[in-house]
């Protein structure tokens, strides 16, 4: 068993790991080999499952999508909230009988999970059969420690405690044709007292500039027309590092890149929500008209007691000052309901800070607490059937705003980026406007990839139906 607790990471790493990719690339030549990757999770994790296929892409791997087909099985997991927790062990004990069938079949599992050592231990003894266990900061050495899985009968374990210095360069494999994610920022500083992730993701580490603006015209030059900058809270981009150069900086030099026609971020944490980034928003013209910024709760003594360190006042304030900024703004947030302490009284704070927003989405959570939080020491944790009546009660309420929001677009023109076709609907494309909203309409592939005007003909809770009304 291998462990590299401590050990720094530093960019001799990025060379040293291609050497691996081409140990492995001879090692397999021929073979016709396949992996799959399960991916649990926010859109980071799914970014970094697309840097887990770029690797194996370059050794030679091709990608099936049947588990049962494949000869490398790779769990990406998430541990923000139990649930997802809890389907990572239920799918991971039915590779038992494929790995059975298969004893060359390598089954990995890495993310966020397993920066949890108690965690990792535990799947390591209870699923023996795993080949390769491995966490978020050392991702990039993924080809070493495939190969050592591929040399050994144990299971390979390295979790590194610390986060180590941002490591570039890892080859890429991307998903989408029109929109792709970019990482600008890792880690968050914030400890919200529910939250998992700044202890399985650590401290705020930021991208340089030079980096992120080579890898966007790259992807310009790729034909790529969307962007959305990735980070637990892009708003302190640049904070921790020395230059003079924050958020708001870069979102003006991507917005100068040619070929990109829009550009997105999430996730914005309200305390760092500078005037000089909504000012950038305002300003540029290809950075999109919406805002994901989450609420959590709408009591002054839940949000103190979450550590968010904004009040509601604050938070209507806020919002305020980006619609007299950008009218047309939609906002999206994230809730969480049922977290320790909340009474009645509580929730209906939220509900009113719902209503007084008025949201064009939000992601509604029942609070799950995480080990090693604050929150979950409580005693004072809500019972589950409380939490979900509250997580009933405030659904009802966002998904009738968010319909009426909707219904605003009826009989509009709004240009739309056409991003595919329409998963479960033949003849049918989808796109997003500006604001994201999503939009199908019938029309044909080649559009894929334009910006079209779409009339808007009916709304649902959650997207738009529309008619193609010209086309530029
Ligand atoms: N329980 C429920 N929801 C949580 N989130 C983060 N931690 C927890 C938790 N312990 C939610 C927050 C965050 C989103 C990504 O997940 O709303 O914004
Ligand atoms: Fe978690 Fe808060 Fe950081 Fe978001 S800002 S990742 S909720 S600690």
């Amino acid at each position: 068993m291998l462990n590299r607790e401590h050990m720094p990471v530093s960019s001799q790493d990025e060379g040293e790991q291609q050497l691996y990719i081409e140990d492995l690339k001879n090692r397999i030549y021929g073979k016709g080999l396949k992996y799959h990757i399960v991916t649990y999770g926010c859109q980071m994790n799914v970014h970094d499952s697309e840097k887990l296929a770029g690797m194996l892409s370059e050794i030679g791997y091709t990608e099936t999508g049947r588990q049962q087909d494949a000869d490398l099985i790779l769990f990406n997991t998430c541990c923000v909230r139990e649930n997802a927790e809890l389907r990572v062990y239920g799918n991971v004990g039915a590779l038992k009988s494929y790995k059975q069938a298969n004893p060359n079949r390598i089954i990995g599992i890495c993310g966020c999970m397993m920066q949890q050592s108690e965690v990792a231990d535990y799947i390591r003894q209870t699923f023996p059969f795993v080949d390769l266990i491995f966490g978020t900061h050392n991702l990039h050495r993924f080809p070493q420690l495939l190969l050592q899985a591929l040399d050994s009968n144990h299971t390979v374990v390295e979790i590194l405690d610390s986060e180590g210095a941002v490591v570039e360069h890892v080859p890429t494999k991307r998903t989408q044709g029109v929109s792709a994610w970019v990482t600008i920022m890792y880690g968050c500083n914030n400890f919200c007292s529910y939250c998992i992730v700044p202890h399985v993701r650590g401290r705020e580490r930021s991208r340089r500039p030079a980096d992120i603006l080579a890898e966007i015209q790259k992807l310009a030059e790729a034909g790529y027309k969307e962007i959305t900058l990735l980070g637990q809270n892009v708003n302190s981009y640049g904070k921790d590092m020395d230059e003079q150069y924050l958020f708001h900086n870069l979102l003006r030099d991507i917005n100068e890149i040619e070929g990109i026609q829009r550009i997105r971020f999430m996730t914005s944490h309200p305390k760092d929500l500078s005037d000089d980034l909504i000012r950038a928003m305002a300003e540029c013209k290809k950075v999109c008209k919406h805002l994901h910024l989450p609420v959590q709760a709408g009591s002054d003594r839940i949000l103190h007691a979450m550590n968010r360190k904004y009040s509601s006042k604050y938070y209507l304030d806020l919002v305020e000052k980006v619609r007299k900024a950008m009218p047309d703004i939609a906002l999206s947030t994230d809730i969480i309901v049922g977290f320790p302490g909340e009474n009645e009284e509580d929730f209906e704070a939220t509900l009113r800070i719902a209503e007084k927003v008025r949201y064009d989405s939000a992601f509604t959570f029942l609070y799950s607490p995480r080990k090693g939080t604050p929150a979950a020491k409580r005693r004072d944790q809500v019972p589950a059937e409380q939490k979900k009546q509250r997580l009933a009660r405030l659904n009802e309420l966002i998904n009738g705003i968010c319909m009426e929001k909707n219904q605003e677009h009826l009989g509009k023109i709004k240009e739309v980026l056409v991003e595919g076709p329409s998963k479960n609907r033949k003849d049918v494309l989808t796109g997003r406007t500006d604001t994201n909203k999503i939009v199908n309409f019938k029309g044909s592939p080649e559009l894929i990839g334009s910006l079209i005007m779409v009339r808007i003909t009916e709304a649902h809770s959650w997207s738009l139906e529309g008619e193609i009304v010209k086309n530029d």
